[in-house]
């Protein structure tokens, strides 16, 4: 009776029973890996002021979004409207792109370690996520394993490469090197680029300024993005995709993703006509967020990455999340485990991400920064502590 892309039966991880557990047990939990801003007392100001807008009254099916909207992003992002769709989150841009580009059975190729929702939204609509690797080194950083990529994006049915730009959970960037092999590997193969640039406002331990893939002219590039990170408003359901590359090409995807976009007319009236009013917030809300991320890093730096420290915090060029290599005193489901039922601590192991090295923890770094530094403080002590056993 059921569709093949559903499996069913996922039971929740060890880790979020344990959670459960403890939460219904009424136990207190210092939570690391709080990655829900609006957990984290991040909102812009007049947010309640901007959903009042007469517009929200009136039915406009504009498929690509209305244009007042449209507009003022154009606007910001110095590009033309007519090359912008809004939709109801950057996950549904996904499944739009996914629509757009393959035929059940394709494939697009995806960054591991990375955030696991891309397997599911490449799954329902029948798509394989094949992973690509990034290869890690101290302190220089993230790469691409390009000769990995290369002969993945040879690989037949292979539809696009998406490109997390920074990348999450290790924050790097396409580096501009990268950036040109991959426009040249992308044209060579005909596969589409799909650059996920929601945490591009937050650059930390950059080496090149960051640059968007909407400036691309070659090929054809979706530039991802929206609310959910740029003002920390994942509840107000408001993405948007921008076209770029060579003009016959975008000429080309423009009425067929117009076809998809205009079956579902997704984004609600209110988000879609908030954003006008939100926008010039922008600026400041991240600069503000980006000064509570370096203020966390800084922090773990600290508790941590002295010299001769059995830690080590790995180079977090931008996002949310910092990566913290650990001593190995336990495989890394049990030391998650140990750490709640022990310390009362929530950190994300680096297999959630398919990280490929073991002992690694995820970092939420939009914590508010005195909880981030409490926790940090009794989580060095938690080792301290096993280090002596
Ligand atoms: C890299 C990346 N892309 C997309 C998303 C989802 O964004 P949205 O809330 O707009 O669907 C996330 C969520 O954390 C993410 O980490």
């Amino acid at each position: 009776m059921f569709s093949s892309r559903i499996q069913p039966g996922q039971q929740a991880n060890r880790l979020s029973q344990a959670v459960d557990r403890l939460r219904r047990a009424g136990r207190p939990i210092l939570n690391l890996a709080q990655s829900n801003p609006t957990a984290c007392g991040l909102q812009p100001d007049g947010l309640l002021a901007s959903l009042q807008d007469p517009a929200i009254g009136r039915y406009e099916a504009d498929c690509r979004g209305a244009w007042r909207s449209r507009l003022a992003l154009a606007g910001r992002l110095g590009c033309d409207p007519e090359r912008l769709f809004l939709t109801a989150s950057t996950s549904e841009a996904y499944s739009w792109l996914f629509k757009l580009l393959c035929d059940p059975g394709d494939a697009v190729l995806v960054p591991k370690p990375g955030y696991p929702l891309f397997d599911y939204l490449a799954g329902l609509e029948n798509v394989e996520a094949r992973p690509y690797r990034l290869e890690y080194r101290h302190p220089q950083g993230w790469q691409i394993d390009t000769d990995q990529l290369t002969a993945a994006a040879a690989q037949p049915r292979v539809k696009a490469i998406v490109l997390i730009h920074p990348n999450n959970p290790t924050g790097s960037f396409v580096s501009q090197a990268e950036r040109d092999f991959i426009l040249y590997l992308a044209s060579r193969h005909g596969l589409a680029i799909i650059a996920d640039e929601v945490f591009l406002a937050y650059p930390l331990e950059t080496r090149e300024a960051p640059l968007s893939f909407a400036t691309a002219e070659s090929g054809l590039v979706f530039s991802l993005n929206g609310l959910s990170k740029l003002l920390c408003l994942p509840q107000l359901k408001l993405g948007w995709i921008q076209l770029a590359g060579d003009p016959a090409v975008v000429a080309e995807a423009l009425p067929r993703l117009e076809l998809i976009a205009d079956t579902y007319l997704s984004v609600g009236a209110a988000p879609m006509h908030a954003l006008p009013q939100l926008l010039p917030q922008v600026e400041a809300f991240t600069s503000g967020l980006r000064q509570r991320l370096q203020a966390n890093l800084a922090t773990v730096r600290r508790i941590f990455d002295q010299a001769g420290s059995p830690f080590r915090l790995l180079r977090c060029e931008g996002g949310w999340t910092a990566l913290l290599e650990v001593p190995r005193y336990l495989p890394e489901e049990e030391l998650a485990l140990a750490l709640l039922e022990q310390a009362g601590l929530l950190v994300h192991p680096g297999y959630f991400f398919d990280c490929e090295r073991d002992g690694l923890l995820a970092l939420s770094l939009i914590v508010p920064p005195d909880e981030f530094a409490a926790g940090c403080q009794r989580l060095r002590a938690w080792f301290d502590d096993h280090g002596r056993e």
